[in-house]
C-alpha cells in the first residue's frame, strides 16, 4: 500500500488544484491501483465531510469532465485523518494510519510557516519512515537564511533525495517545450549566445489582483512570490547549457551555474536595473477594480506587487546580454512570454527599407505559441525603389498542432505523479532554491538600504513608466 497525504486537504490550493490534478489522473488511470490519498489538517472532520469537500472541489473545476464513475474510484481512496502541526501528539493516529505503508508522499500545502513543525512532528511520531518523500510549495522561505533554517529542520527528517521543492511552472506543458525547443532541434542551439541574440525578455503577467490573499501576499511581494521561484526557473531553461541527460542532477546542475552567474545587483545600479510597482485603482478586464491598498484585509503598505528587473548572466555565453525579467498582478492582460530578440543583419543591401531583427516569441500563457519573425519580400513588380520588405511570423500553434488533445492540463498532474513516482528532476534541489535566494536578497536589501518604495502605476496597465525606461536606457523596449 502506498499513500498520499495532503496536509492542508481542507485550503484553497487542494481544492483548486491538488483534488482536481488527481481526479484527473485518475481519469486517465495514471494513479497507482495500491494508492490511497488521506487527507489531513488540524480540524476534525470525518471520512465523509472530506469526500464531500473533494466531490465539491472536483465537480466545480472538472466540469464537463466530471463523471461519476471516476469519482466513486477516486473517493474509495480517500480518507480523512486529523493533525494539528501546533500539537505534535496529534500525528500518533497518522502514524498508526500509515504503519503498514511501503511508500508514503507526505505533501504540505499549507502555509510556509507549518513546514517545519509539520515535518518534525512526521519525525517524532514516527509518521515519516525512511522511505517517505515529503512535498513542499514555494515559497521555502521569504529570505537565504529562512530558507537554509526551513531546509536545515527539514532535512533531519528527510534526506535531500526526498524533499520535493515545488515550482508548479516546472509542471507546464509550454515550460517543459523550451527543453524540446533548445535541446531537440540543431536550429537554434548554436544562434544562443551573445553572438546572435541581442537580449532577452521574460514576462509573466498576471491580470488578475491578490485575490483575498492580502496577508500572505503582503509578506511576500511579487519579487519573492514571483521572481525568486517561477522567473528565475524561466530564466534557467532559457540560459542554461545543454545537460549531459535529462537525469536530476544533471538538469538541476546546470540551473545552479546559471543562478550563481547572475551578477548581483547593488548600490547606483539598482535604480537603473529594478523597478519596483503597486497598483492603485484602476480598470481590468472591462471592470473598475480597486487599487493595492483598497485590497479586503489591506493596510498600509510598500510591498510591490509589480517588478521589473535587468538581470545579467555573467559567463561566456551571455556576457554583455541583457536578461530583462517582469512580474505583475493587475496588469493590461494575462499573458506569459518569452522573447528571445536576436541582433540586427551585420550589413543591409537593402537600402531605404527598415529591416526588423528576428525575434523568437515563445508565448506559454494563456496560448501555447511559439513564433518567429522574419523578414519577407512583399509580392509585387518591383519599381525604382526597389525590393518591399516586411517582417512575418512563422507560427507553430501548440493548440492547432494538438487539436485532439482534450484539455490542458493542471500542472500539478504532472507533478503530483512525478512526486509519486519519486523522479525529482522537475523539483528545485536545495541549492538552486538557496542560490535563487542570494541573489534576491541582494536586491530586497539593496531597496531597503535606498529606501526604494514602489511606484504607483494604474490596474490594467503594464506598470510604472519606469518599467519602460529600465528597457529604453538600453535601446530596447518591452514586447507586450
Ligand atoms: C503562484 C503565486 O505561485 O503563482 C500566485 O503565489 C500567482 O501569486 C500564481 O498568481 C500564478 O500561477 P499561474 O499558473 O496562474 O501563472
Amino acid at each position: 500500500m502506498r499513500s498520499l497525504v495532503i496536509f492542508g486537504a481542507t485550503g484553497d490550493l487542494a481544492a483548486r488544484m491538488l483534488l482536481p490534478s488527481l481526479y484527473f489522473l485518475e481519469y486517465d488511470g495514471l494513479l497507482p491501483a495500491d494508492l490511497r490519498v488521506i487527507g489531513s489538517s488540524r480540524a476534525e472532520m470525518s471520512h465523509a465531510a472530506f469526500a464531500e469537500l473533494a466531490h465539491r472541489a472536483i465537480a466545480g473545476r472538472a466540469e464537463a469532465y466530471f463523471d461519476a464513475r471516476i469519482w466513486e474510484r477516486l473517493q474509495a481512496r480517500l480518507s480523512y485523518v486529523m493533525a494539528d502541526a501546533g500539537d505534535p501528539a496529534s500525528f500518533a493516529a497518522l502514524a498508526t494510519a500509515l504503519r503498514n505503508d511501503e511508500e508514503t508522499v507526505f505533501y504540505l500545502s499549507t502555509s510556509p510557516t507549518l513546514f517545519v513543525p509539520i515535518a518534525e512532528a512526521l519525525g517524532a511520531s514516527g509518521a515519516a519512515a525512511p522511505t517517505s518523500r515529503i512535498v513542499i510549495e514555494k515559497p521555502i522561505g521569504r529570505d537565504l537564511r529562512s530558507c537554509q533554517a526551513i531546509n536545515d529542520a527539514i532535512g533531519a527528517v528527510f534526506s535531500e533525495r526526498r524533499i520535493f521543492r515545488i515550482d508548479h511552472y516546472l509542471g507546464k506543458e509550454a515550460v517543459q517545450n523550451l527543453l524540446a525547443l533548445r535541446f531537440a532541434n540543431t536550429l537554434f542551439e548554436p544562434l544562443w549566445n551573445k553572438v546572435s541574440i541581442d537580449h532577452v525578455q521574460i514576462t509573466v503577467a498576471e491580470s488578475v489582483g491578490v485575490e483575498g490573499r492580502f496577508s500572505y501576499y503582503d509578506h511576500y511581494g511579487a519579487i519573492r512570490d514571483m521572481v525568486q521561484n517561477h522567473v528565475l526557473q524561466l530564466l534557467c531553461l532559457v540560459a542554461m547549457e545543454p545537460p549531459a541527460s535529462l537525469d536530476p542532477d544533471s538538469v538541476r546542475n546546470e540551473k545552479v551555474k546559471v543562478l550563481r552567474s547572475l551578477r548581483p545587483i547593488a548600490g547606483r545600479e539598482l535604480e537603473k536595473r529594478t523597478v519596483r510597482g503597486q497598483y492603485g485603482r484602476g480598470v481590468a478586464d472591462g471592470h473598475t477594480v480597486p487599487g493595492y491598498l483598497d485590497e479586503v484585509g489591506a493596510g498600509p503598505s510598500q510591498t510591490e506587487t509589480f517588478v521589473a528587473l535587468q538581470a545579467n548572466v555573467d559567463n561566456w555565453r551571455w556576457a554583455g546580454v541583457p536578461f530583462y525579467l517582469r512580474t505583475g498582478k493587475r496588469m493590461a492582460e494575462r499573458a506569459s512570454q518569452i522573447v528571445i530578440q536576436f541582433r540586427d543583419v551585420p550589413y543591409s543591401i537593402f537600402q531605404g527599407q527598415d529591416l526588423l531583427a528576428n525575434r523568437l516569441t515563445i508565448r506559454l500563457q494563456p496560448e501555447e505559441q511559439i513564433s518567429l519573425s522574419l523578414m519577407n519580400k512583399t509580392p509585387s513588380l518591383e519599381q525604382a525603389g526597389g525590393m518591399q520588405l516586411m517582417p512575418l511570423s512563422l507560427n507553430l500553434s501548440l493548440e492547432q498542432a494538438f487539436p485532439t488533445q482534450p484539455r490542458r492540463r493542471i500542472a500539478y498532474e504532472r507533478l503530483l505523479l512525478e512526486a509519486l513516482n519519486n523522479n525529482p528532476t522537475l523539483f528545485v534541489r536545495r541549492d538552486e532554491a538557496e542560490a535563487a535566494w542570494t541573489w534576491i536578497d541582494g536586491v530586497v536589501d539593496g531597496w531597503a538600504q535606498h529606501a526604494m518604495s514602489p511606484s504607483a502605476y494604474a490596474a490594467g496597465s503594464w506598470g510604472p513608466a519606469g518599467a519602460f525606461a529600465l528597457t529604453e536606457r538600453n535601446g530596447h523596449s518591452w514586447y507586450s
